[in-house]
């Protein structure tokens, strides 16, 4: 099998696959993306990934290729993994890379073929995609476009990818796609992995429906937050008390400084930007409600730090610790911990930086933030500090070493994971988000 497109998703899914035994073409059309992968390197931070890389690469399953005439050559099943961004000025999603896919690809192909979309695509792209296939197909060859949604998570990708919670494959045709879904993922459906055959349309809504729901659900809790602020009550332990009943369940009901990334966000709009072309806009006007309440989180974070100095930030030396948009990542995609920082220092604040994986990247969007090399060196001489992601490294802070190194022990809790009585206990001032402390 080929898979193209070896971003976050792709480069997972071709080391991944490898790993359950398939031999696998990696393809992307950036050059320095396959040199690095091809010597075992993972171009961003993936916890697990580049030991998966290295194995399958040296066990002479897993190779690299910026060619499609290789891939067409090499392989009869074609997994299509490219990234589907935001568009410029619009909500909608940009489906130029898919397209690119399609068009470079299905002219090369010979005999009976399988392309499997995993990437998040609005509903009605992959019979779209059908059709530009059957226009470019070469005479006696045939192309089947199918949906394979992925559901991996970023820092649990290599886990998600070879042992799923469920497997879903859209398909419009007769063929035998169900048998050859079943032989790709022959080893997670032993282990009991649910197989869920449906048609293409239902299959790419599976995808953005579950992310548009995680979004909701963090949206609530947030919302809730806002009331708890006002009302003097605590957002943790409410969300505790109602995450034990099983219909609501705790996952996804942390509150704080809301939901970032390549997915969650993107995903909402295009969804909404796609029920708008539909002609059912009213369906998911509620969207922009849960777009509008993760903004809020930002800005009140921001108002917390100017209340923290009496109203103006100019001159302040504040620390935030995290720029990732969550732990265990590298990525900064519409990270509200990097929102936060930039914000902060528009307003005139020092603002020093820390993260254990996210500066390089936030370095490219953010350039004038002072990044520091360590979080002892983030944190020394800092008026206030703000948690804004939740990597270990942080959650293990000792409150009384860290008051030593600040010249104010002021902390804003911004993701409701540290210990407020032992922070208060080593001598801080604290607030949180949702929380009256
Ligand atoms: C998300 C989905 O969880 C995956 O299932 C999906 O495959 C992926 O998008 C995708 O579409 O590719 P991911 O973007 O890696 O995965 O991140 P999540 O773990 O979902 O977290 C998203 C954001 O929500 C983070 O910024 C996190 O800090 C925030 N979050 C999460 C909260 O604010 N509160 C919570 O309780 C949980």
């Amino acid at each position: 099998m080929t898979v193209i497109g070896t971003g976050y998703l792709g480069a997972t899914h071709a080391a991944c696959m490898a790993e359950l035994g398939h031999t696998v073409m990696g393809v992307d059309v950036d050059k320095h993306k396959i040199a690095s992968l091809a010597r075992g390197e993972v171009p961003f931070f993936e916890p697990g990934l580049p030991a998966v890389l290295e194995r399958n690469i040296a066990a002479q399953r897993l190779s690299f290729s910026t060619d499609y005439a290789e891939a067409a050559a090499f392989a009869s099943v074609h997994f299509l993994a490219v990234g589907t961004p935001q568009k410029r000025g619009s909500y909608a999603a940009d489906l130029s890379h898919v397209e690119d896919v399609i068009t470079e690809l299905v002219p090369q192909l010979r005999g009976k073929n399988t392309i499997f979309g995993k990437s998040t695509v609005p509903v009605g792209t992959a019979a779209h995609l059908q059709d530009m296939a059957n226009e470019l197909v070469a005479p006696g060859a045939s192309v089947e476009i199918v949906w394979n949604p992925e559901f991996l998570r970023e820092g649990f990708a290599v886990k998600d990818t070879i042992s799923p919670d469920r497997i879903v494959v859209g398909h419009a045709g007769t063929t035998d796609v169900e048998a050859i879904a079943r032989e790709i993922y022959a080893q997670p459906l032993s282990q009991g992995t649910p197989l869920l055959v449906c048609d293409l349309q239902t299959a790419e809504l599976v995808k953005v429906a579950a992310n548009a729901f995680l979004a909701t659900k963090i949206s609530f809790i947030n919302a809730v937050s806002e009331i708890c602020e006002i009302a003097g009550a605590d957002v943790v332990p409410l969300a505790k008390a109602i995450g034990i009943d099983d219909r609501i369940g705790s996952k996804f009901l942390g509150a704080g400084l809301g939901f970032g990334g390549g997915c969650l966000p993107k995903d909402i709009r295009a969804f909404m930007a796609r029920a708008g072309e539909l002609g059912a806009d009213q369906a998911l006007t509620f969207l922009r409600e849960v777009d509008a309440i993760n903004m809020r989180r930002r800005d009140r974070c921001v108002d917390m730090a100017k209340a923290a100095f009496g109203g103006s930030l100019l001159g302040r030396r504040v620390t935030v610790l995290g720029c990732a948009f969550k732990p265990n990542s590298d990525d900064v995609r519409d990270s509200p911990a990097l929102s936060v920082a930039g914000s902060l220092s528009l307003a005139g604040a020092a603002v020093s930086v820390y993260d254990p994986q996210g500066m390089d990247n936030a370095k490219k969007i953010f350039p004038t933030l002072d990044y520091a090399e360590s979080a002892r060196a983030a944190l020394t001489e800092a008026e206030l500090v703000i948690l804004a992601t939740e990597w270990q490294e942080f959650r293990d802070l000792d409150p009384a070493a860290t008051a030593a190194l600040v010249s104010r022990p002021y902390l804003i809790d911004g993701r409701n994971v540290l210990d407020i009585d032992a922070w208060q206990a080593g001598g801080w001032q604290v607030k949180a988000l949702g929380r009256s402390l």
